[in-house]
């Protein structure tokens, strides 16, 4: 992958009129160049008019877009669109044509060389983990809908845009497919650093790919823009209250991390079959751990590198890669065997160590 190149995204006063109907009304919303904003919010309150805008599918009735330094409605629609990434819920690949000629779509309509393109989608096809091999000859109805949605990732990726739109991309699909997309689409981001636009309805979704979150209601009134842990702990009104729910408490285990230099010792003699999480986890695995337990405590192991991570992971990818380490290994994961691997944990939380460490993050 080439080096990163991402642009900010700034909207400014921006509104959209349909008829008698105020889709968004003067949004103001600064997108730093590098990071996941998720727009949230209910159904009809503007997201996706907010996104069209952006890649001028839509103009605005007032106000001003900027990407970069580039005044959005002054750049010609068709060179900005290729700069700009577009990932939609049923992807719309073309279904007479494969995989490999979907994919290089814009690069071949940019000039890219055949040889060059090819290249790029082998490249794009290996990093959202489908085997150019296996599956660049097929067509769209020979993929499952989880297939589809890497490859609709792929292509909007493919002429190396500064910014990816996504609306609700993953939505059609599962909850378990969905929940693998969201961890491969995480650990993808690590590896391109794009500017990302992401729009859902999911709260959890929001929080766990989210850098900030924009929680939006009806016109596009913009509620609250911060942290999934801002948004989760102090929440701005009762709007966002509502809308993030009840359970918010619950949702901020997800995102605060286990208090690695505050751990108690392990207790001595303790069985080597204790629950356990690594240090990168979050505490809504290490209290999921220790409820599946019976020791009352979950110790906590340093970071081991997975090498079956590796075809996805390049080196010295950020730290953002970490939020989004899949948790597919049993809660109690300490190796097997006893063959002399193990390795020492950095200690253990208790039930009232994970209460005080939630409160303090909120603090
Ligand atoms: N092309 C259009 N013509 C008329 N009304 C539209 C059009 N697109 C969106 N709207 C209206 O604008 C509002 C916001 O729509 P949309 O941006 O699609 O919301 P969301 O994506 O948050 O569900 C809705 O009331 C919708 O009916
Ligand atoms: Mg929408």
């Amino acid at each position: 992958m080439n080096a990163t190149r991402a642009e900010s995204i700034r909207l400014d006063q921006v509104r959209r009129q349909f008829g008698e109907t105020v889709a968004v009304d003067r949004l103001t919303l600064e997108i730093p160049a590098g990071e996941l904003v998720v727009l949230i919010g209910p159904s009809g309150c503007g997201k996706s008019t907010v996104l069209r805008m952006i890649n001028r599918l839509i103009e605005p009735s007032s106000g001003r877009m900027f990407l970069g330094e580039e005044e959005i409605t002054k750049s010609d629609p068709v060179k900005l669109r290729r700069r700009i990434g577009y990932v939609i819920q049923n992807v719309g690949l073309f279904p007479h044509q494969t995989v490999r000629e979907n994919v290089a779509t814009v690069p071949r309509l940019v000039g890219w060389s055949k040889a060059k393109a090819n290249s790029r989608v082998d490249e794009l096809m290996t990093l959202v983990g489908l085997e150019p091999s296996r599956y660049a000859h097929r067509y769209p109805h020979e993929l499952s809908g989880g297939q589809r949605q890497r490859i609709g990732v792929a292509r909007a990726l493919a002429a190396d845009p500064v910014v990816l739109l996504m609306d609700e991309p993953f939505s059609a699909v599962d909850p378990i497919v969905r929940a693998r997309l969201q961890d491969e689409f995480l650990r993808l981001q690590g590896a391109v650093g794009k500017t990302i636009v992401f729009v859902t309805h999911d709260v959890d979704e929001a929080v766990r790919l989210g850098d900030r979150i924009a929680v939006l209601s009806e016109g596009g009134h913009l509620e609250q823009y911060g942290t999934p842990g801002q948004v989760l702990s102090h929440p701005a009104n009762d709007f966002v209250a509502d809308f993030v729910g009840s359970d918010r408490g619950i949702k901020r285990l997800a995102v605060t991390p286990i208090p690695v230099s505050n751990l108690r010792p392990l207790p001595a003699g303790a069985p080597q079959n204790a629950p356990s999480v690594t240090q990168t986890e979050s505490l809504r695995e290490a209290l999921a751990a220790l409820l599946e337990g019976d020791t009352g405590w979950v110790a906590v192991r340093p970071e081991s590198p997975r090498p079956s991570d590796s075809a996805l992971r390049p080196s010295g990818t950020g730290s953002k890669v970490v939020r989004g380490e899949p948790t597919a290994q049993p809660a109690v994961a300490l190796p097997e065997g006893g063959t002399g691997s193990e390795q020492a944990a950095l200690g253990m939380l208790t039930l009232d160590d994970i209460y005080t460490a939630l409160r303090a993050a909120a603090a």
